[in-house]
Parts: structure tokens; sequence; C-alpha cells
């Protein structure tokens, strides 16, 4: 993984991403030695090189008995319970997975990421007659989404398949002891896997959470833990700044930050990453947005959004700056057909693959958005694989880590998410929150 600068420097100075590398670098030993806010929540820190060879085979075992029982499999979690799996899941499958009919891997679908009836209704109508098992992912285990698809995706397993099969295809990933999903696991005997108590929501992909379903979706997760674990000897803090690329990226988005750059915005040039974009919104907004501080993180799918948020990013508000994951090879090539009667003036292409357009587009994108203002970090990997996208999402959590402690937040909490659950269940008329229900009715 490779990541450039050099398109910042009209904007911002070598020296003023210079004077942040030391900031960098301390918040990062706070990282490390755990002594900032938050550090109850460091366990992804060593996570990468600690994973034993044990629970990869346990989690590969998990993985492989679902696999040969089901031809659908139903990731139940929301946010960090969720996004992880779908990032990585989406990035390795064929952008026509569910059109396949000489499939090797399950289908995965998902559920519990949103309240959607009408999604859950075609959800539940799409599985009719269909072999599926369910993979419930919930750290507290009492979030509302997820226990809400579960309980449905339960009983209908269990009219299909009886009980005691459907015990045998579901699983459950959560809290070691606490929440009604252990309790509820316990007593009807599911196969489980635990959250640390030290990792959060957004830091988990590299645990169970993230780690089942991409290998109940055929991925290779030993690859891409070892992509994980080679960042994390990469940033650690006793690698100097300038090869540091976590500190770097973190000390450049800060020095961007305060001289008035206010969005990042996350670029793909590579469709299959859109989820990538998603999951890295929450990790960078979930852990920075808070005491009315933190970069606001956007993420686009360019050439398609050039479409549509290309003229407000060319011309807009000068409070952005991208960061654009650049993708060196296609892991499958087009080319470009001659067309004797050249009637859509195409044949200049012609013989060329798709991906040389792309890049194209992306260096014109490139240079038109610096020349319009927009300061511009590059990150490159050589293709998209296991290992690669194990680099990515290490790099993206260490330099998560330093910013926040760089904009003095705890990185690892997120109070703000409390507030729509506390009003939903007052209006909900949730036993225990009687006080509330009456303050809020007083409101409407
Ligand atoms: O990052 C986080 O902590 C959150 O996004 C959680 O992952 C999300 O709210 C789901 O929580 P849980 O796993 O407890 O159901």
């Amino acid at each position: 993984m490779k990541l450039s600068i050099e398109k910042v420097y009209p904007f911002i100075s070598k020296e003023d991403i210079l004077k942040l590398g030391k900031e960098a670098k301390d918040c990062n030993v706070v990282v490390e030695n755990g002594s900032g806010k938050g550090n109850d929540f460091l366990g992804w820190v060593n996570l990468p090189s600690s994973v034993s060879a044990e629970e990869i085979a346990d989690i590969n075992a998990a993985a492989e008995k679902l696999r040969a029982k089901c031809e659908v499999i139903v990731v139940i979690g929301i946010g960090g319970s969720y996004l992880g799996a779908k990032a990585v899941i989406d990035a390795l499958s064929s952008s026509f997975d569910l059109l396949k009919t000489d499939r090797k891997n399950p289908v995965m679908l998902y559920a519990g990421q949103n309240i959607g009836e009408e999604y859950l209704a075609e959800l539940l109508e799409s599985l009719k007659g269909k072999q599926f098992g369910l993979i419930n992912i919930s750290k507290s285990g009492t979030t509302t989404e997820p226990a809400i698809a579960f309980r449905l995706l339960k009983s209908v397993l269990e009219g299909n398949v009886g009980k005691a099969e459907a015990k045998e295809r579901i699983i459950a990933v959560t809290d070691a002891k606490k929440g009604a999903l252990r309790k509820l696991a316990d007593q009807e005997g599911y196969k489980t896997f635990i959250i640390p108590d030290n990792v959060g929501g957004r830091f988990s992909v590299l645990t169970p959470v993230g780690l089942l379903p991409i290998a109940a979706a055929g991925y290779d997760i030993t690859a891409l833990l070892n992509g994980a674990s080679e960042m994390e000897k990469a940033t650690a803090s006793s690698i100097e700044f300038s090869e540091n690329k976590s500190e770097i990226y973190a000390a450049t988005r800060n020095a961007l930050y305060r001289s008035g750059k206010k969005i990042e915005i996350l670029v793909n040039f590579h469709p299959k990453l859109h989820y990538f974009g998603e999951w890295w919104k929450q990790l960078f907004g979930e852990s920075e947005g808070k005491e009315h501080k933190g970069i606001f993180p956007a993420a686009v799918d360019f050439t398609t959004d050039l479409h549509s948020m290309g003229q407000w990013i060319q011309e807009g508000e000068r409070t952005i700056f991208e960061t654009v994951i650049s993708v060196e090879k296609p892991n499958k090539s087009v080319v470009i057909p001659t067309d004797e009667a050249n009637l859509d003036g195409l044949n200049f292409l012609a013989g060329k693959g798709v991906d040389q357009v792309n890049k194209m587009a992306e260096l014109g994108t490139q240079i038109a958005h610096v020349d319009g203002g927009v300061p511009n970090l590059k990150i490159s990997i050589e293709r998209i694989n296991e290992f690669n996208l194990g680099q990515l999402i290490y790099f993206f959590e260490r330099a998560c880590g330093i910013s926040g402690y760089m904009l003095k937040v705890n990185p690892f909490d997120q109070p703000g998410v409390e507030a729509y659950k506390k009003n939903m269940f007052a209006l909900l008329e949730k036993p225990g929150y009687e006080a509330e229900t009456k303050a809020i009715k007083e409101r409407l």
C-alpha cells in the first residue's frame, strides 16, 4: 500500500504537516501504551498479530459447516456489527453475484441494518424455499434493529426446518457474558463467538464480527489478517514518522482540518469498494464527530458520482479535501473492441482495456480537483484481494485512533448514538421509559 500526499502541497506546506508529525507520533504512542481517553477499548491495536491459529480454525470450521448446509446466509447486524463484513465481502465478490448459477459460495444477504418493513417483508419472501442460515451479530446483544430481524428470521427458519436443525444453522457473535443475545444463544444452544470487551463495534472487523461472515462467504481470513498484521508492524510508534503511513495520514488530514478543510471525501474508482467507503465513514464519523468537532466523512464512487456530486466537488464551497483509494490492477479485463462504422466515435479507444480509460478518468479528476481547490491524498493498492484489504483496514483504524487523539476527543466512544434510541424507546413506550415517554409526549 502506498500513500501520496504531494497533491496537498498547493494548499498546506510540507512544514505544516511536519509540524503535526510530532503530535501524530505522540498520539500514536498514546494509542499504543493505552494512556489516553477510551483506553479500555484498545483491544484492536494488537488484534491482527494476536489472533491465534486455533481461533482462525474455529471460525473457518463454523463457516464451513454453515456453507455446507446453506445456499443463503443472512448476516444480521448494524453499524460496526455489519459494515466491515459487508465492505470486505462486496469488495471480493462478483458485482453480479446474485445472478451466478455456478456458485461455490452461498448468497450473502444482510438484515438488521435498518427497520424497513418492506425490506424485511421482501427478504422473507426471497427466502421462501431456500436453505438458509443466520449469523446474528450484536456486541451489546440488545440493539433493536438486529433484534427485530433475528426474531423474524429465527421463527421462519424454525418453521422451515424445525428447532433442532435451526440451532445448527444459527451462529451468534456477541459478548462473553452480557446482553439479551448471549442469554438467548446460551438458552437455545447456538454456537457462539465472542466479541472481546475491549474492541468497539467499528474497530471489530478483524474479530469474529467480520471474520465469520467473510469466511462463510468463502474468503481467506488468514490472508486478511496477514495484511492487517503487516500494517500493524508498519504503523507502530517505533516506525519513523516519514515511514509511518497512519501517522502521516492522521497528520495531513488534521493539518488540512486546521486550515479550514472540514469535509473529507473518500473516493473510489472501483464500484466494489462502495461499502468500504461506508465502513470508513462509520469508523471516522463515530470516532471523531464529538464535542462539536470532527472532519465530516463523506464517500463517493467515481466516475458514477462525478455525474452527480462532481459539480459540487469541483466548484462548491472550498472546505473539502479528498482521499482516493486507487487500485493499480483490475482482477479481470475487458478490452474495448474496434467498430468498423465507428458511429459512436470511440475507435480511438479500441484495443484499450476499460481500466486504462478509468485510470485516465482518475488522473484527469485529480488534476481538475486540485486545480479547482481540492487537496488530494492518494492511497494505492496493487489489486483488490484479502491481503490488501487487511492492510487498508488496519491502516485506517490506526490512523483513526491517532487522528481522534489529535482532535482531543475520545475516539472510542459514541455517546451521541444514544439520543435517538432514548426517544424511540420513549415513543414506543418501552417498559422502564415511563418518565421519558411522558416528557416526549408533552413536546409533541
Ligand atoms: O461502532 C459501534 O459501536 C456501533 O456502530 C455498533 O457497532 C452498533 O451500534 C451495533 O451495536 P451492537 O453490536 O451492540 O448491536
